[in-house]
């Protein structure tokens, strides 16, 4: 099992002193920065693009950045965020006419690729597609806005898809996005979780470092 990583979600950043929230939780143990691309077409709500992500970079960000896009069409945004630092890229089936080649254009580009399956999405679309991924981002919220409620039935997908990805022998991860505070971060791990968004959690947290470390502890038990 890989090791836990928390990537908080800058959507509930203060977006007027970004870098320096973005330093902040770093600084309180972040492993990777999440960062939630909406179209107003895709989702019915509008955040940043790629100008953003390379704004970040500008400023010495040198973690990973763990882009979400929750865009339609997707290919077109890929090669801008690669160029923009983007470490790791992820995007919904269900907004992309062709999943291999847009995985492809993720691979080409120099980043991790990761499919983002909301929570009515079948995991049967990994079917043809499972051992090219990086990751699986399951959304355990409907996207399109921070600070949602936790959908319980998320913790079944996950276990189903651990057990899937461990039967063929693969090594691909498994990320959780929506809703995940310091008091189920626990069953999210223990389902078989890796890789863990927190918005809300931790940016309306008035210490982020004792919220991090809350959430790592948490996942020890
Ligand atoms: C929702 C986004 C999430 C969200 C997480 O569309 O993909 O990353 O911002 O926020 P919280 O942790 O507040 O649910
Ligand atoms: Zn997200």
């Amino acid at each position: 099992m890989h090791a836990p990583l928390i990537a908080p979600s800058i959507l509930s950043a203060d977006f007027a002193r970004l870098g320096e929230e973005v330093e902040n939780v770093l600084l309180a143990g972040a492993d990777v920065i999440h960062f939630d691309v909406m179209d107003n077409h895709y989702v019915p709500n509008l955040s940043f693009g790629p100008m953003i992500c390379q704004a970040l970079r500008n400023h010495g960000i040198s973690a990973d950045i763990d882009v979400h896009l929750m865009v339609q069409p997707v290919d077109s945004m890929i090669e801008a965020f690669a160029k923009a630092g983007a470490s790791m890229i992820s995007f919904h089936p269900e907004a992309s006419l062709h999943l291999d080649r847009s995985i492809q254009l993720i691979k080409d580009a120099g980043c991790k690729a990761g499919l983002a399956l909301n929570p009515g999405t079948p995991l049967h679309v990994l079917d043809c597609v499972l051992d090219k991924l990086d990751y699986v981002l399951l959304m355990s919220v409907n996207p399109g806005f921070g600070g949602q409620s936790f959908i319980d039935s998320t913790l079944a997908k996950i276990q189903q898809l651990k057990q899937r990805i461990d039967q063929a022998g693969l090594n691909t991860r498994i990320e959780v996005d929506g809703g995940i505070k310091t008091d189920n971060i626990g069953d999210v791990r223990a389902a078989g979780a890796d890789m863990f968004v927190a918005g809300s959690a931790i940016f309306n947290s008035d210490d982020y470092a004792g919220t991090i470390s809350k959430m790592k502890n948490a996942m020890k038990q």
